[in-house]
């Protein structure tokens, strides 16, 4: 097939950068990875990016294409061949471009450093002297963010990196978050507090980009969701973001409303209110903001109110609980209430059947099969294989 290419290049040795356009022939089953090989090899030998497994482990080929990132070894170029586009290759975002497709990694490392990407023991022995077993129901908690590779497209993508490079990023977050929901660490306190500082886990806009760019399944976002719910759990919550957090809980099983009006007062004090009046008052002439609170309760409040005592009833906390919305959410997201799962992927123009547990995957496991059968359930194992 025939492919077209627009790459940006970039020398930061001269400052040099120029867009250039490739048209190469490629076998249909080329990926965008296999496309700049063959630039590369029978074109222009001085295109410049990185790569090692060609199979979406080492993390090495994350780049942007048409403004996204992608793993250029995961994307395949057949249909975008078939469509006559050409879509615009580019390095990563948030990261200093060395040259063409490469980009300095050191920012990315030194924060995914700082997490501190390892066990710290300190936990109880087995008596017996056997291995330390971990229940299924807590290494669902990490069972995504030990997925990551480290290529850095949710960092390429991240908002709040682009406002403030200092932000820890979605990536050293998630890493973050494996370490804290691993049973065996014994840093759990000291890691929360440090990742709860200026630049960590309340600094995040929630965006959902990460989530989306991700091609591994790890949903950052979800991670540092996880991060705040277990430090509210610890009572790390002097940051303003985890107070917000507690107010909307709060307001949300009283009333069964976010009363957005009364989280300055609620959780920056009466000094704070005043100061902020001038803005209060704009935001009230745009229409923004009610002049007075009015106190209102939402007719079905019962509702938010049973499942606040469902959740403390199961004494979900922190992550856990986290997991388990996940579980309902891809129930609801994949229509899963009263159908089997062969029913919905037998539904015209439904999407392709995930592999289940035991099943084993051509693909790599997509979230409804993380997210929605793996709580309570066996450990996953490839097709075939024995328990
Ligand atoms: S959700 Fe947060 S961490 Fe993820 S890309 Fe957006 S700002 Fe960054
Ligand atoms: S979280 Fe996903 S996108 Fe980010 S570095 Fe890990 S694998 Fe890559
Ligand atoms: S080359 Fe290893 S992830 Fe693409």
């Amino acid at each position: 097939m025939q492919v077209g290419l627009k790459i940006w290049r970039y020398d930061s040795a001269t400052g040099e950068r120029a867009l250039r356009e490739y048209e190469i022939d490629a076998p249909e089953e080329a990926t965008l990875l296999d496309c700049l090989d063959i630039v590369k090899d029978r074109h222009d030998g001085s295109l410049a990016y990185r790569k090692s497994c060609r199979m979406m482990i080492c993390g090495s080929c994350g780049m942007r294409m048409d403004g996204a990132a992608v793993l250029a070894c995961k994307t395949r170029m057949y249909d975008i061949a078939q469509e006559g586009r050409v879509p615009v290759v580019s390095a990563m975002g948030n990261l200093p471009i060395v040259k063409d497709l490469v980009v300095d990694m050191d920012p990315f490392w030194d924060k995914f450093k700082a997490m501190k990407p390892y066990l710290q023991p300190g936990y109880e022995q087995p008596e017996d002297g056997r291995e330390y077993r971990i229940t299924q129901e807590r290494m669902n908690v990490i069972h995504k963010e030990a997925l990551c590779i480290n290529c850095g497209c949710c960092v390429s993508e991240c908002n709040a990196m682009e406002s403030d490079p200092e932000f820890l990023g979605p990536q050293a977050l998630a890493k973050g978050m494996r370490f804290v929901g691993d049973p065996r660490d014994a840093a759990t306190i000291e890691r929360l507090e440090q990742y709860s500082q200026e630049h960590g886990i309340w600094d995040c806009t929630r965006c959902y980009f990460c989530n989306e760019r991700c091609p591994k399944g790890v949903d950052p976002r979800d991670a540092i969701a996880k991060l705040g719910a277990e430090a509210i759990s610890q009572g790390i919550d002097r940051d303003m973001g985890a107070k917000h957090a507690k107010w909307f809980v709060r307001s949300a099983e009283t009333t069964g409303w976010l009363r957005e009006e009364e989280l300055i007062p609620k959780t920056q004090g009466i000094v704070s209110t005043v100061k902020q009046m001038k803005f209060a008052m704009n935001l009230m002439s745009h229409g923004k903001a009610r002049p007075v609170p009015v106190p209102h309760t939402a007719k079905d409040v019962g509702e938010a109110r049973n499942l606040h005592k469902l959740v403390r009833e199961q004494d979900k906390r922190g992550a856990l609980g986290h997991v388990q919305g996940e579980r309902a959410l891809a129930r609801l997201a994949h229509g899963h209430v009263g159908e089997s799962l062969e029913e919905i992927y037998a539904r015209p123009n439904a999407a392709p059947r995930p592999f289940l547990p035991g099943e084993g995957s051509a693909q790599g496991v997509g979230s409804l099969t993380q997210a929605d059968v793996t709580p309570g359930e066996e450990p996953t194992r490839g097709r075939g294989t024995e328990a």
